[in-house]
């Protein structure tokens, strides 16, 4: 297929800078609402992008809670991701809503939730998802998947308990600026940023 070629007019819906909340926070839920709500699949998968010795690296993850004016997502501590965000914790969240021509792209600092808030939500997952968490050394490279496989099935039998490994758990990534992108006609893109200034925001309009 020849790409050059390959475009969507965007117009469903527009981003007025004098007309958003004064909290970017309240603009994020409206989105995601009705993200959560009408979108097909997955409203709340994001690309986290980290970065360790000036290389980025990026990958979807999940987010499951947006609390105390933070994002909440859950992996493995000893994962690339969770390696990255111990030594840099300057990171970014990206949202893609393609049904409603909108992007989130949220940059700030991310920082380990209470073990209170890791053991809640580890075990509220199902079973076999805490299973894989655990027998599961994410990033790290295996010799085969039968390796992992005969791991869960000892753990199945030896039918350890299910409590959270220590290297698992979740970072809330508290934002510094947080950008709306609503899709307009002809490529004159609405871009509303947020950029924190002491308590309140500043908000700003950006050339699309
Ligand atoms: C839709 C989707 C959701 C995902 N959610 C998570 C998640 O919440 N936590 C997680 O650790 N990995 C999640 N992953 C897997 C990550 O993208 C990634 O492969 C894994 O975390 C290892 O990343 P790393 O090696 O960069 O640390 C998800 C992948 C997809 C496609």
């Amino acid at each position: 297929m020849k790409l050059h070629n390959y475009r969507k007019q965007y117009s469903r819906d527009l981003l007025d800078e004098t007309q958003v909340p004064v909290d970017p926070i309240v603009l994020f839920q409206q989105w995601f609402e009705l993200a959560l709500k009408q979108h097909a699949h997955e409203a709340n998968a994001m690309v986290l992008s980290t970065v360790s010795e000036n290389k980025p690296s990026a990958r979807v993850v999940l987010l499951k809670e947006v609390s105390e004016g933070g994002f909440v997502f859950f992996t493995n501590y000893q994962s690339k991701k969770g390696i990255e965000l111990d030594t840099n914790p300057f990171a970014c969240l990206t949202f893609f809503w393609p049904e409603f021509e909108r992007q989130i792209r949220i940059e700030g600092s991310a920082k380990r939730v209470s073990d209170e808030i890791s053991d809640n939500y580890f075990n509220s997952r199902p079973e076999q998802s805490r299973i894989s968490a655990i027998i599961s050394p994410q990033s790290q490279v295996i010799a085969s998947k039968a390796i992992l496989e005969n791991k869960k099935n000892e753990f199945v039998t030896k039918a350890e308990n299910l409590k959270r490994p220590s290297f698992w758990g979740g970072y809330c990534l508290f934002p510094d600026a947080i950008e709306f992108w609503q899709g307009r006609p002809d490529r004159l893109h609405d871009r509303v940023k947020y950029v924190k200034n002491g308590g309140d925001w500043l908000i700003q309009r950006l050339a699309p």
